[in-house]
Order: structure tokens, then sequence, then C-alpha cells
């Protein structure tokens, strides 16, 4: 039998004593690490962050799970809803020409875009909407309603139905390939981890259920969002969604 593509992916992205001699950086070709869309339908600002709920860090790694079930008779709040993309891709700092985020990232190039699918968000129309963190707003791309489409792409989980908003994390390969070339697979997919954590933790100090998303078909999602599969593809996805009165998780 022939070695399966893990085992390649592995051997072929590895360091190895020597194997980064005389490697060097351009950095005139370095690419950006902030997309924009030239002609969104809106440009929605965000209202400035204001941390709220539980804020004891160890109580939240306590109470943090995959929540599944949502109560769809209401709407996310637009404040919590800020809160929650601050916490997985604020800026946070600013060092030279670099900016800082809330999540680490290798070589603080950020390949991991954010978009959602807003159901039911107060004061935001049904659509697919793309986060810009340096200007801090949302770009409107796709009018109406997409949650049926994405919970048939995500292997008909019906969560994404229910959700209030279901977040769409691509990469955009380039930015980390400019550094790290082929190893860069690997890393784009641990900042995707390391986002969504942030979302976890977030959304369980505002009491909100979240679920991550690993189970979808790729090429579904990006027909949906838009992406060439190639130089920008769906890497992962999570569900929010207003956690039902006495539910027991
Ligand atoms: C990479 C990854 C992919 C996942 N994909 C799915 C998914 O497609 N559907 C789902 O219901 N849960 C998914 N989950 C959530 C896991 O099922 C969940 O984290 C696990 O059961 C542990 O439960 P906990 O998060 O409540 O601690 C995923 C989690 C991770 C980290």
């Amino acid at each position: 039998m022939s070695e399966g593509i893990g085992k390649r992916f592995q051997n072929e992205t590895k360091y190895t004593p020597g194997s980064l001699a005389g490697h060097t950086l351009d950095f005139g070709s370095m690419p950006s690490t902030f997309k924009e869309y030239s002609n969104p339908i809106l440009r929605i600002p965000l209202t400035e962050p204001k941390a709220g709920g539980e804020t004891n860090i160890w109580k939240l790694l306590v109470k943090r799970r995959s929540r599944r079930e949502y109560s769809t008779d209401r709407p996310l709040k637009l404040d919590d809803l800020s809160l929650l993309l601050w916490a997985t891709q604020g800026l946070t700092a600013q060092y030279g020409g670099t900016f800082f985020r809330t999540a680490p990232s290798a070589g603080a190039l950020y390949p991991v875009e954010t978009y959602l699918s807003v159901r039911a968000v107060d004061g935001l129309e049904e659509g697919i909407y793309h986060f810009r963190p340096g200007k801090y707003d949302l770009e409107l791309i796709r009018r109406g309603s997409f949650s049926a489409r994405l919970a048939e792409a995500a292997l008909q989980q019906s969560m994404v139905l229910h959700a209030q908003v279901t977040f769409i994390w691509s990469s955009i390969i380039a930015r980390g390939k400019w550094k790290y070339n082929q190893r860069a697979y690997r890393y784009v997919y641990m900042d995707a981890g390391h986002i969504a954590q942030n979302l976890y933790l977030a959304g369980e100090a505002l009491g909100l259920g979240i679920c991550a998303i690993g189970a979808f078909y790729d090429d579904h999602i990006n027909e949906i969002m838009g992406f060439d599969g190639e130089d920008e593809t769906v890497i992962y996805m999570a569900t929010v969604g207003l956690r039902p009165p006495d539910h027991p998780i």
C-alpha cells in the first residue's frame, strides 16, 4: 500500500538540522496581513469592545464546553458579536509595522481570515460578512440566508441552522508561505486552533454556546464563500448561539 498523504505531509513539511540553511526573507515581497473587499455591499463599523461577563479565566476553563443547542427566539446582541470578534482577532499592540493580535500567529503573519454567516444579530441583515480587524468593521459581501446551505455543507449538522452566527475561517496561504514555504500549511491550522479557543472562552464568558466544526465538504463551503480553494480556502468553522435556559450543556 502506498504511503498516505498524511505521512508524506508530515515528512515533507519537517524541519531538519540544515534544512533552513541559506534561507533569507525578502521583506519587499512580504504579503499584507490584512484583506479587504474592494466593493463590499456595505461596511458596518463595530462598537468598541467592552469586556463583559465572567472574567475569571480559571472558571472559564472549567466551564468551557462545545454547545450545540440554541434558542432561536432572540437575536445575538451586536455588542456581544463585537466582543467575540475582538477576542478572536482583535489588534492589541503595534511594534514597528507589525500589529499583534489577541491570538498568537506563526511569524505574526496572520494567515487566517474571519467571515460570518449572520442569521440573527441585532442591527445586522442576514448575509455573509468579512471581518476587518484593522479597521474594526464588517464588510457585507453577500446578502441573504446561508444557514441552510452551510448546514448542508457541514455534513447536515443542524446546529448551523439554528446558530445566530456561524464563524467561517479561511487561510490565505501566501502569507505564511512567504516565510515558511510548505511548512506554512501546518501553521494555518495551529493559528486557527488558537483563534477558536479564544472564541470558546469569550463565548463562555458571555454565556453563549460555541461549537467548533471541522467536518465539512471543503469545496462546497468554498463555493458558498467565493474562495478559490487554493489561494484562499476554508479551514475551520464554529457556531455561536444563545443557550436555551436550563439546558444541561
Ligand atoms: C478540530 C475540531 C473539530 C471539531 N469538529 C466538530 C464538528 O464538526 N461537529 C461537532 O459537533 N463538534 C466538533 N468539534 C467539537 C468536539 O466534538 C468537542 O471539542 C469534543 O467532543 C470535546 O468536547 P468539549 O469541547 O465540550 O470539551 C470539533 C472540535 C475540534 C477541536
